[in-house]
């Protein structure tokens, strides 16, 4: 019987924060609608995803039939912006592949700011390895005086955060401040079902995941880290290496499994490579409500204060107690 009512009970995505506004009764189902744009987005690259090889959405852009190919990431980036922009619900945008942020005219303002990656892992979709979507939400203390400092906040001021992965499954990851759920997509059904209540890391984890051909410019406190995972002194098994080189695969799997996600600074880029606001504060966000935990070699990740909206930080996020360990190098070094 549970399982019967469990599959007619259907927990979309919409209904389960719905459940979650209930707790804050003067909402008028704003972030609702927000979020309901935004799984449009994710909806609309998931397809466009699968059918990426078959509708030569691939590789460069460049004019075929007369048409301008857009290659996935552009097309994703319109898909989103569009989508939030007629939403109503949002007063100004962020995304990767925009330089300037984008601040909505009037009629359409709301009292949200989304700061979003439409498609992170971009080197990955040619050979059809898992890609995916990341998105922060704050909310703008005047939405008819918004200017750049309403965006340049401390990742702390985040109401939300998620991220969509476009792998074997779509699933989508989401907090609102509440704890972390994960909805996958059934494509008969079009909606995002709750498979994967209240995820929890795991406090330690026996996978590091980096990109071991920087290694020869790490500092060396991720130097000493990464050594340790291979050669541990205390006895202990050495750590497998995983790295997809999609973030959002990294992190799911570091947040599912757990372990430890690490893009650390390097000689050559010395704020390291992924963005703050939609890359490094949401994973961050969630990595948290998760119980887990993230730092950037200097300080909690959540409290960094960008200076530009595509500002970069180097981060390491995952399990609790793996963080701990890696705070205890960069605290030695100082
Ligand atoms: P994007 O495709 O949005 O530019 O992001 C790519 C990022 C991130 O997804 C991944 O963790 C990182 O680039 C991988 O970088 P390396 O190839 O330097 O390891
Ligand atoms: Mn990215
Ligand atoms: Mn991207
Ligand atoms: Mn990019």
């Amino acid at each position: 019987h549970a399982a019967e009512a469990q599959r007619t009970d259907l927990m979309t995505i919409t209904r389960h924060v719905l459940n979650e506004q209930g707790r804050h009764p003067e909402s008028r189902g704003d972030f609702t609608i927000l979020l309901s744009h935004i799984v449009l987005g994710c909806k609309f690259v998931a397809s466009a995803v699968n059918k990426a090889g078959l509708a030569k959405l691939i590789g460069l852009a460049g004019d075929t039939n007369g048409e301008e190919q857009k290659k996935l990431d552009v097309l994703s980036n319109e898909v989103f912006v569009k989508a939030l922009v007629s939403s109503g619900r949002t007063c100004v945008l962020v995304s990767e592949e925009n330089e300037e942020a984008i601040f909505v005219d009037a009629p359409l303002r709301g009292k949200y700011c989304v700061c979003f990656d439409p498609l992170d892992g971009s080197s990955n979709i040619d050979c059809g390895v898992s890609i995916g979507t990341i998105f922060g939400i704050y909310m703008i203390k005047d939405k008819d005086n918004v200017t750049l400092d309403d965006v340049l906040q401390p990742g702390t001021d985040m109401l939300a955060a998620g991220y969509c992965m476009y792998g074997s499954s779509c699933t989508l990851v989401l907090s609102t401040g509440n704890g972390v759920n994960g909805f996958t997509l059934d494509p008969s059904l079009g909606e995002f079902i709750l498979t994967h209540p209240n995820i929890k890391i795991p406090n330690r984890g026996k996978i590091y995941s980096v990109n071991e051909g920087n290694a020869k410019n790490w500092d060396a406190p991720t130097a000493k880290f990464v050594e340790k995972c291979k050669f541990p002194q205390d006895g202990s098994p050495s750590k497998s290496l995983r790295y997809i080189g999609s973030m959002v695969a990294d992190v799911h799997r570091t947040l599912l499994y757990g372990g430890i996600f690490l893009y650390p600074a390097d000689q050559k880029s010395p704020n390291g490579k992924l963005r703050v606001l939609y890359e490094v504060f949401p994973m961050s966000f969630l990595m948290e409500q998760a119980g887990g935990q993230a730092f950037t070699g200097k300080q909690r990740a959540l409290e960094l204060v960008p200076r530009k909206i595509h500002d970069r930080s180097p981060i390491f996020l995952g399990s609790y107690d793996d963080v701990e360990d890696i705070k205890a190098l960069y605290a030695s070094e100082s």
